[in-house]
C-alpha cells in the first residue's frame, strides 16, 4: 500500500495554487481540486489516467475526488493504481470518496444503512489500496434510513481511522441540519461540507438554499461540474463534438443535449458567447472564467475540476490568473449577462445589519 513514507518518487510542490479550509475543519484543501466521474477509469483508462494524475499533482493539485460507483468502482481502482504507481506519499493527498449507489443491486448494497456504509467504505478502501481516505462523503441524503443511524455510522467510520472526516453531497439544507442537530445533541462529529453542484446556470442551492449553513456553520462547498460538464467551454456553441461528453453519454445527458436545439438551451449558448468576449478582455477563456467565478465564491472550499486530458487540466488551472481579475465591475458584467442572481432571503421590511451583525 502507497500509504506510508516509503517509495515515494515524486515530492508534493503546491506551486501557486492557493489552499483553503475545508469549511469549519482544519483540512486544507487546494482551490482547484480533480475528479474522476466519467473519466478517470470510464472513457479514460491506463496511462493516460496516470499523465491527468501526474498533471494536476505538478500543478500543485494534490487533492483527488472519486466515488464508489464510479465507472462500477473502477475510478477507486484506477485512482488508487496511479497514486502507487507515481509514489505519491500518502500524507501529501487529500483523497475523497463517496458511498451511496454501491455496485450491486442487492437491498444493502446501497444506500445510509450503517451496514452499507461500513460495508461500503471497507470496499473502496479495497479499491483505492488505501488504508483511509480524507473526506468520506454521503452521495445521497437516504430518506429510508433514519438520520441518527447515518450520523453514528459515518462517526463509527471515522473512529475506526478509515476517514478523517464526512461530508454530504446534494443534502437537502433541511436534511444537512437535521445531521447537524443530531451530532450536536449526541457528541458526535458532524459534516463539514457539501459537495454540490455549483457553476454559472446553476446557482439557487449553493448561493441561497445552503446559505444560512455556511453561515451557522461555517460549512464548506467542494463543488462540482463547475463548467456544467463543458457547456461553459464554449465546446458545445455549434453543435455536439465527437468525443465530447454529451456525444459519448448521450441516453444520460439527454435531456440536456435535446435542451440545446430549444430557446432554454440557446440562451445558454448565448450567454457562453457574451461571456467569452469577458473572458477575451481579461486575456483569457471562458473555461478559466467560469471555473474562477466559482473559486471567487468564499464559500467554496474547492472547486472539483473534471479533465479527460492533462491539457484540460492546464488549461483550467488558468483559471487562478483570471481569479484576480474578477472585480467588481467584472463581476457586475457577469452578472448582467447571466441574470439568475439567486433572490435573497425575503426580511419583510426588517432594517439591514451592519456587518458585525452576522446577517
Ligand atoms: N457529488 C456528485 O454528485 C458529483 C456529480 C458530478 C461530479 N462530481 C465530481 O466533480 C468532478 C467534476 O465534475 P464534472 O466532471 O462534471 O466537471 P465539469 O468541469 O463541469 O466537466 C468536466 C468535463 O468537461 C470537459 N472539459 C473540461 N475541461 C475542458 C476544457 N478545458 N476544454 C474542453 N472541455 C473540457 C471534459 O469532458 P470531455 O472532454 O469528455 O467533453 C471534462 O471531463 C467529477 O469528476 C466528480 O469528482 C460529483
Amino acid at each position: 500500500m502507497s500509504n506510508t513514507t516509503t517509495d515515494v518518487k515524486l515530492e508534493f510542490d503546491p506551486k501557486n495554487m492557493p489552499f483553503r479550509r475545508l469549511g469549519p475543519s482544519g483540512l486544507r484543501v487546494p482551490l482547484f481540486s480533480l475528479g474522476g466521474w466519467l473519466t478517470l477509469g470510464g472513457t479514460v483508462k491506463g496511462d493516460p489516467v496516470k499523465d491527468i494524475i501526474k498533471t494536476a499533482f505538478d500543478a500543485g493539485i494534490n487533492m483527488f475526488d472519486t466515488a464508489e460507483a464510479y465507472a462500477a468502482g473502477k475510478s477507486e481502482e484506477e485512482m488508487g493504481r496511479v497514486i502507487k504507481e507515481l509514489g505519491l506519499r500518502r500524507t501529501d493527498l487529500v483523497i475523497t470518496t463517496k458511498l451511496f449507489w454501491g455496485l450491486r443491486k442487492g437491498p444493502n448494497d446501497g444506500g445510509l444503512s450503517r451496514k452499507h456504509i461500513i460495508e461500503g467504505t471497507r470496499e473502496s478502501l479495497q479499491r483505492l489500496g488505501l488504508d483511509y481516505v480524507d473526506v468520506i462523503f454521503a452521495h445521497r441524503c437516504d430518506v429510508s434510513v433514519p438520520m441518527e443511524e447515518i450520523v453514528r455510522a459515518f462517526n463509527w467510520v471515522i473512529e475506526k481511522g478509515w476517514a478523517m472526516y464526512w461530508a454530504t453531497s446534494e443534502w437537502t439544507a433541511r436534511e444537512i441540519e437535521e445531521a447537524y442537530h443530531i451530532a450536536d445533541k449526541l457528541n458526535l462529529i458532524a459534516p463539514i461540507a457539501e459537495q454540490c453542484q455549483h457553476n454559472m446556470f446553476h446557482r439557487e442551492r449553493p448561493e441561497k438554499e445552503y446559505d444560512p449553513l455556511y453561515r451557522k456553520y461555517g460549512l464548506g462547498t467542494t463543488t462540482f461540474s463547475s463548467l456544467a460538464s463543458g457547456l461553459l467551454t464554449g465546446k458545445y456553441n455549434d453543435g455536439i463534438p465527437e468525443n465530447s461528453r454529451f456525444s459519448q453519454h448521450p441516453e444520460f445527458f439527454n435531456s440536456t443535449i435535446k435542451s440545446l436545439q430549444q430557446p432554454e438551451g440557446q440562451a445558454k449558448i448565448q450567454k457562453v458567447r457574451e461571456l467569452t468576449k469577458i473572458a477575451e478582455e481579461l486575456q483569457s477563456t471562458p473555461t478559466a472564467l467560469a471555473l474562477a467565478w466559482v473559486a471567487k465564491n468564499p464559500n467554496t472550499s474547492t472547486v472539483i475540476l473534471g479533465a479527460s486530458s492533462p491539457q484540460q487540466v492546464t488549461e483550467n488551472l488558468k483559471a487562478l490568473e483570471v481569479l484576480p481579475k474578477l472585480t467588481d465591475e467584472i463581476m457586475q458584467k457577469i452578472e448582467a449577462i447571466l441574470g439568475n442572481k439567486p433572490e435573497p432571503v425575503a426580511t419583510y421590511g426588517r432594517p439591514a445589519l451592519d456587518k458585525f451583525g452576522r446577517q
